[in-house]
């Protein structure tokens, strides 16, 4: 019922271009002879007046496909590509210029007086049917312009038309980055015919792998290519099939950018953490001042490597890497802590023993004596004057040396001003004092039972050993498994 009309014009359509093409036919040889005389007796071809004159007499109307109404129009499509960068893992994007050629056969064009392929202004494309070719995966892109419209349009006498273009795209490329930066990306450039079904247009490369050309000469930044492919298939979508074109590279990243800018400094840093085990632990300073050190310089370089990477949940490689470094740096840190406490104990121990050679009594008895003899001071500051007996004692250095045990403690420096003030705490003084011997009793046992360390330099001279091997093992580990994953070897 309703196909009849529609039948019924595509009849009427295809008649008229049967006349079209007559007319066609009739007139061409008279242009082109017109116009070949021309070219020779001036050396130019007559103005673009002569063209339009010439479609219109043909009766040509760009609005219809070549071949209207019938088998579908093949275009051939090849590229060269003059350039590729701006690959960004953070927008997921690469820039691409490209110099595209479509080759199809549009009859309506052909002429057979000449034997000579026409090179036309490429502002005539505006006035012929030329493939609705976009590119899906594209986010932006351009036509150049300068210093005119960057456009070729030749004629073929067999009505082959020949129709370049030089096009800037910003073209997504999903990344995967696991592997970051030992990582290989796939990204893929595609043509697709915007409004033509795979009935009226077929979009093929016109030799295959051969349709692209200059990938060779690319240099990207930090990026190798390695190998490409194309295909032809088809995009689905509601309104039906499209014909599309798909050409796929693979990057390879160069890690030595990355290597010297992230990975050198991790583990430089993790190495200069390594000398506080070779600074005497009495110098407090020094090594606090080491470790916090590393370990900010260590978070600053891992923020700085993660400002180029988009914001993923998954873990990178660069991140198990740093997170290895801050773990390393932070335990030499913790280990000069665990070394400082144990030389507490330790002076403590010896201290105590050396109380029980001299009086064969336990120090807490040493510690009322020592009250008594002090007197007036009251319950804290008699303890500390106590701790620095035992502290010469123990080690047999002077009380101005700054050791652990002397800066650990905080009241030590105000005991001179509380004897001046003379300030009399009364029971509070002796409730102090009992309960001061309770806990160093408590103290006393619990380092009794804690571990023998004899010497806290012992835990300095393991982790000289330690650290670095557990170090190079880990990075084996790490090298050999990312390498594994990475297939192949380019730096
Ligand atoms: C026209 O172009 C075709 C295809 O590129 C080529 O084979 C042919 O030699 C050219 N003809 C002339 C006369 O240059
Ligand atoms: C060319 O195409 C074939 C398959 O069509 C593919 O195996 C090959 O890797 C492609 N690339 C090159 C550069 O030959
Ligand atoms: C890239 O990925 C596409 C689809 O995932 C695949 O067809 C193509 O072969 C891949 N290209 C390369 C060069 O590996």
């Amino acid at each position: 019922m309703e196909t009849l009309p529609a039948r019924r014009a595509g009849a009427q359509v295809l008649v008229l271009l049967a006349i079209i093409r007559f007319k066609f036919f009739h007139n061409i040889s008279n242009v082109f002879s017109r116009l070949c005389v021309r070219a020779d007796d001036h050396g130019a071809i007559e103005s673009p007046s002569t063209i339009d004159h010439m479609l219109a007499s043909r009766g040509y109307d760009r609005h219809l496909r070549p071949n209207f109404g019938g088998a579908p129009v093949v275009v051939r499509v090849s590229m060269s590509i003059a350039s590729i960068d701006q690959v960004s893992e953070v927008n997921m994007d690469y820039m691409v210029t490209i110099f595209l050629r479509q080759y199809w056969q549009d009859n309506r064009l052909a002429f057979e007086d000449i034997d000579a392929n026409l090179t036309l202004d490429g502002r005539l494309s505006d006035r012929l049917w030329v493939p609705d070719l976009f590119i899906p995966n594209s986010k932006q892109a351009f036509l150049h312009k300068v210093t005119v419209d960057n456009k070729l349009l030749r004629l073929h006498p067999d009505g082959t038309v020949l129709y370049g273009q030089r096009i800037t795209a910003k073209v997504s490329c999903n990344m995967d980055l696991r592997n970051y930066p030992l990582d290989e990306q796939n990204c893929t450039l595609q043509y697709e015919s915007y409004g033509y079904t795979t009935q009226d247009v077929l979009f093929l490369w016109k030799d295959g792998n051969a349709s692209i050309h200059g990938l060779e000469d690319i240099e990207i930044a930090q990026f190798d290519i390695g190998g490409f492919t194309t295909s032809e298939n088809h995009g689905y979508y509601e309104t039906g099939e499209y014909p599309r074109l798909t050409f796929s590279f693979r990057l390879h990243r160069n890690v030595v950018f990355i290597i010297l800018q992230t990975y050198v400094p991790a583990i430089l840093l993790v190495i200069s953490s390594w000398v506080s085990f070779f600074i005497n632990p009495e110098a407090v300073p020094a090594r606090v001042t080491l470790g916090i050190t590393t370990v900010l310089t260590m978070t600053t370089l891992s923020s700085a490597a993660k400002e180029s990477l988009p914001k993923i949940s998954y873990i990178k490689a660069i991140d198990v890497y740093l997170a290895m470094c801050f773990f390393f740096v932070f335990a030499a840190l913790l280990e000069y802590a665990i070394v400082n406490f144990s030389s507490v104990g330790i002076a403590k121990k010896q201290a105590s023993l050396q109380g029980q050679q001299g009086q064969s009594e336990c120090h807490v008895c040493r510690c009322h004596d020592v009250e008594a003899r002090v007197g007036g001071l009251n319950g804290v500051s008699s303890q500390h004057t106590l701790r620095v007996d035992i502290v010469n004692e123990a080690t047999q250095k002077e009380v101005t040396s700054h050791g652990p045990f002397l800066t650990s403690q905080p009241g030590f420096a105000e005991t001179p001003r509380r004897e001046d003030t003379g300030m009399d705490d009364g029971d509070d003084s002796k409730q102090r004092s009992t309960f001061a011997g309770a806990v160093s009793t408590m103290l006393h046992h619990l380092y009794g039972r804690r571990p023998q360390i004899k010497n806290s330099n012992n835990i300095d001279k393991y982790s000289r050993v330690m650290f670095p091997t557990l170090f190079i093992a880990l990075n084996f580990v790490y090298w050999s498994v990312y390498m594994y994953r990475r297939h192949y070897f380019v730096f």
